[in-house]
């Protein structure tokens, strides 16, 4: 298989469409130094974002949470996606936006001197945890804690909130799961590397509260279905004890779709009614 750098396509890269190989950047480039670059991940399903002004919203939020506005409107944002889409002729794929503080004059901390830049590009991707889409994930219990918004704007989607996210899957995958979950730097359960969590307990849910993670669009969406359905919905404090008593548990991302999850360290959840319904309600809604 080859690498994700070295395949067909288009790419588009500060205003225009590049080929795909040639989407290069220098290697003193501030970003890869300093981790100063935000993302976001969406997927098209049958020809159309999901959420895809939302994603171009937070994108430029997450570049202000961080020091380097971002020299594009969502507008503009948007029809950077919308030529990947075209060039690329995709119609269920996977959009990675990103943009970062390029090289420059700036070659320290500092990099108010450095352009801020963008790229757009879309690959066709299947489900995130593969089979687990299905079987239940399982994952780990990571052995970083999700940091303080003192520490560093939480919610943002930049890339140095990532690292710990790389390290706790690494160790995770290790030991045979398909991810890891985060506690927070108070303790409580706070978000797995890639996506919000979830947990039913007697027909109600229960999700923690997004003040130290990312309030995902997709758990913004679950959340409403819920509702919209007269399930009560908890957002609240969780603490890692009250894992053992619930019954079902899934993950929420835009990658992630709705994925259910079998087990969480030594506790196991199963696959249940309101899981299902809510997985399959999402796949619906995503091609509506
Ligand atoms: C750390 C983290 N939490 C939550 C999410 C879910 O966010 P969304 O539903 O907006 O994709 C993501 C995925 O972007 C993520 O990386």
């Amino acid at each position: 298989m080859s690498g994700y750098d070295d395949r067909d396509g288009k790419i588009w890269m500060d205003g225009q469409l590049v080929e795909w190989r040639d989407a290069n950047v220098h290697i003193l480039t501030h970003a890869l130094h300093y981790a100063s670059s935000v993302f976001e991940g969406e997927r098209l399903y049958d020809g159309k974002i999901f959420l895809s002004r939302k994603h171009s919203e937070r994108l430029l939020k997450s570049g202000e949470l961080m020091d380097m506005p971002i020299p594009y409107t969502v507008d503009e944002i948007e029809a950077a996606k919308q030529a990947v889409v075209e060039a690329n002729g995709l119609t269920n794929a996977y959009v990675r936006v990103v943009a970062w503080r390029g090289a420059g004059e700036d070659m320290g901390v500092s990099s108010a001197r450095n352009p801020v830049r963008m790229a757009v590009a879309a690959w066709a991707w299947g489900d995130y945890y593969g089979d687990a889409k299905m079987q239940g994930a399982k994952l780990d219990i990571a052995k970083w804690k999700r940091p303080s918004p003192e520490t560093i704007p939480t919610a943002a989607k930049a890339a140095g909130l990532y690292m710990i996210c790389t390290m706790s899957k690494h160790a995770a995958e290790a030991k045979g799961c398909s991810d890891a979950l985060f506690m927070d730097y108070r303790g409580y359960v706070a978000e797995a590397t890639g996506a919000n969590v979830f947990f039913v307990k007697d027909g109600e849910v229960h999700t923690p509260l997004p003040d130290a993670i990312l309030n995902g669009l997709t758990r913004q969406t679950v959340i409403g279905m819920l509702k919209d359905r007269g399930i009560t919905v908890h957002e609240r404090h969780i603490m890692p004890e009250e894992l053992e008593g619930f019954e079902q548990c899934w993950l929420t991302g835009s990658a992630a779709e709705v994925t259910p999850v079998g087990q969480i360290g030594e506790h196991t959840f199963e696959v249940g009614a309101l899981t299902r319904e809510i997985a399959e309600s999402y796949e619906k809604l995503v091609r509506s």
